[in-house]
């Protein structure tokens, strides 16, 4: 109950309402398909009868997962690539020029909660996320840009509604890089819609995948399923709607904009006591 109150309309509507679909002959991009969020869409949308192209790094992973859904109505490829390494993502868009994609749903990302402290030797963190979460998704999309524009297509960004809010301490690799393809998304959403390409960005709340397992403190923090999250990212391929989003983050992003000094202030104390 909690959580249907906590993440409408996330929750509670469209889990309620199965929309009506017409997938035949799409073809549907999706990374990240082999664990979490990208996996449970992959389960969803193997029901219906479009062309998935499953995009992670995991290779058992996904045969195993195209093996288990072979007697659904999707036709399923697969492609192994690590979206970190720059001539892996250049090989996936000559793999994919087969292809007609109609829609892209960006969704592998990877999240790292470190200090700063601790992260002075590490500029690989950085280095991976700005691949994985903000460059890997805009060179795809650049590649698949002309035929979306051609098939009136969609791209879904599975973006994290911290992007919206000031940033808590010890996410500043993850927050950047995620923020850092929001606002590239933003930018080209008005062109790409000014050219009926459907935009839609998703401003999750926590989702109980294993990205969110290392970070303790979230055990008992209510989450979304990633299966609630995969039936939101079905509705917005059904109603091509632009933003998807817990019914209080505006309201958030006020206070966050309204008191940053006091909520800077209370994150310095918790921090100092070791509760961030
Ligand atoms: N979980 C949350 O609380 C939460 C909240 C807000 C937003 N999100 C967003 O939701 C999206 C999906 O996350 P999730 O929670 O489903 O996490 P997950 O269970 O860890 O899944 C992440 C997916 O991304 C793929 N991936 C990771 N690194 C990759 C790489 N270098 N190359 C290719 N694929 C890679 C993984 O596959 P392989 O490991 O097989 O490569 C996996 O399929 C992410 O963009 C995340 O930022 C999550």
């Amino acid at each position: 109950m909690i959580n249907k109150i906590l993440f409408f309309p996330l929750v509670s509507f469209f889990n309620s309402k199965k929309p009506k679909l017409n997938l035949k002959n799409k073809t549907i991009l999706i990374t990240g398909a082999s664990f979490g969020i990208g996996e449970s869409l992959t389960r969803l949308l193997a029901k219906e009868e479009c062309h998935l192209i499953l995009v992670a790094r995991s290779i058992d992973k996904l045969e195993l997962l195209k093996q288990e859904l072979q007697n659904n109505n999707a036709k399923i490829d697969i492609f192994v690539c690590d979206l970190f390494q720059t001539q892996e993502v250049k090989n996936l868009i000559e793999s994919l020029k087969p292809f007609t994609i109609d829609i892209f749903v960006s969704n592998a990302g990877k999240s790292i909660h470190r200090s700063i402290f601790d992260s002075l030797d590490r500029m690989h963190d950085f280095e991976r996320t700005i691949h994985l979460n903000f460059l890997a998704p805009v060179e795809l999309s650049l590649a698949l840009i002309p035929n979306l524009v051609k098939n009136k297509g969609h791209i879904i960004n599975i973006s994290a509604l911290n992007v919206k809010l000031l940033s808590a301490p010890k996410w500043s690799a993850y927050q950047s890089s995620k923020s850092a393809f929001d606002e590239w998304f933003s930018s080209v959403s008005i062109e790409l819609n000014a050219h009926q390409v459907a935009t839609t960005s998703l401003y999750l709340p926590l989702v109980r995948t294993r990205m969110i397992k290392p970070t303790k403190a979230y055990d008992s923090i209510p989450a979304l399923l990633p299966n609630e999250v995969a039936m939101v990212i079905l509705n917005a391929i059904h109603s091509r709607k632009k933003y998807y989003a817990p019914w209080w983050l505006t309201l958030a992003q006020l206070f966050s904009i309204l008191f940053r000094p006091l909520l800077e202030w209370i994150m310095i104390k918790l921090y100092n006591k070791g509760f961030l």
